[in-house]
C-alpha cells in the first residue's frame, strides 16, 4: 500500500515531491550548503517556468503562422484543388492529375490520365506540371517572333482561372455536365461555409458568379502556395549565392548561355 501511494505521488506531483525532499535535506546542512541548495532549487523552478512559458507561447503563435501561409481565398482554393467530390465520378480532383509530390504532374506512368463520370475515359494529352506558372503571361508572339505564354500545351487559356474551368467541365476529365452541377457540389462540400465567408452569403445563388469564384480560388492557390514555385534546384541555389557550380557544371552553364539561332537556351529551358 505504501509503495502504491509513493508511486502515485511520484507520478502525479513529481516537481512538488522533488522540491519537498530537497527542502528537508537542506535543513540538516550548514548555512552555506543550504544556500547553495536553495539556489539550485530556485534555478530548477525558473527553468520549469521557462519551459511552460515557451510551450504556451509556441502553441498560441502556431495558428497565426498557419493562417498566414495562404490568404483565405487561396486556402479555399487548396481545399477545392484536393476535393474529389468536385468531379462527376466523385473520385477525381485536380490533385489526381497534378500531384504535389511529383511536381504537380501526373502521379503515375500512364501517358494520359483516365477521367469521365465513371473514370474510364482516356484523355488525349499528358497531364502538365503546374510549376512556375505564376509569371506566365497570356499567349502572344514575342519581339523575336517566338510563340510565348498561355496555359495548356497549346496556350489556349489566358489565365489560370480561365484554365481551371476546362477540367471541371470537360467530359474526359472531371466531367461535370454544366456549371450548375459544379455549384451544387460546392454547396455540399465540407468547405461550403468557407466559400460563403470569402465570397458572400448569397454567392451560391448565382451559378455563373459562384463558378467564376471557384476558378479564382483555384488560381489564387496556385499563385500563392510556395510548392508551385519552390525554386529548389542547385541552379536556383547558385543564383542565390548559396552554392557553387562544379567545373563541369560551369562549362555546361557557359554552353547553355550561348546564343543559338537567335534564342537563349537558358530562357527556353530553365
Ligand atoms: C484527368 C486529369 C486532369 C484533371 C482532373 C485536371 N487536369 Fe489539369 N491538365 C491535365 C491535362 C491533360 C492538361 C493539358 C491539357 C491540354 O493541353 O489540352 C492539363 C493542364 C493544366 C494546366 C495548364 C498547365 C500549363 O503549363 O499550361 C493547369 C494550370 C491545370 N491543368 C490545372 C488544373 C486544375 C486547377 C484542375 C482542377 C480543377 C485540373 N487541372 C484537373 C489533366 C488534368
Amino acid at each position: 500500500m505504501q509503495a502504491e501511494q509513493r508511486n502515485l505521488q511520484i507520478r502525479i506531483i513529481p516537481v512538488y515531491n522533488l522540491f519537498m525532499s530537497q527542502k528537508n535535506s537542506f535543513a540538516n546542512h550548514p548555512m552555506a550548503i543550504r544556500c547553495i541548495g536553495w539556489a539550485w532549487l530556485q534555478g530548477a523552478l525558473v527553468w520549469a517556468l521557462c519551459v511552460v512559458a515557451v510551450t504556451v507561447l509556441t502553441s498560441a503563435c502556431s495558428p497565426v503562422i498557419t493562417a498566414q501561409r495562404l490568404s483565405p481565398e487561396a486556402a479555399l482554393g487548396e481545399k477545392a484543388f484536393n476535393d474529389l467530390s468536385l468531379s462527376a465520378s466523385g473520385r477525381q480532383s485536380c490533385a489526381s492529375c497534378h500531384a504535389a509530390v511529383v511536381g504537380h504532374a501526373a502521379p503515375n506512368a500512364l501517358a494520359v490520365q483516365l477521367g469521365g463520370a465513371n473514370l474510364n475515359v482516356q484523355g488525349v494529352r499528358a497531364s502538365q506540371s503546374l510549376r512556375y506558372l505564376a509569371t506566365n503571361p497570356a499567349f502572344h508572339i514575342d519581339a523575336e517572333g517566338t510563340p510565348t505564354g498561355g496555359f495548356f500545351w497549346d496556350g489556349r487559356a489566358d489565365t489560370l482561372a480561365i484554365q481551371a474551368a476546362g477540367p471541371l467541365l470537360r467530359d474526359i476529365e472531371m466531367a461535370n455536365t454544366d456549371k450548375a452541377s459544379v455549384v451544387r457540389k460546392i454547396a455540399n462540400a465540407a468547405w461550403a461555409a468557407d466559400f460563403k465567408s470569402v465570397y458572400g452569403d448569397n454567392v451560391l445563388n448565382d451559378v455563373d458568379l459562384a463558378f467564376a469564384k471557384l476558378t479564382l480560388a483555384l488560381q489564387r492557390y496556385q499563385l500563392e502556395d510556395d510548392s508551385f514555385q519552390s525554386f529548389s534546384s542547385k541552379y536556383d541555389a547558385v543564383l542565390r549565392n548559396e552554392a557553387t557550380l562544379s567545373a563541369p557544371e560551369t562549362r555546361g552553364a557557359g554552353i547553355v548561355q550561348q546564343r543559338r539561332q537567335g534564342q537563349l537556351c537558358l530562357l527556353s529551358h530553365l
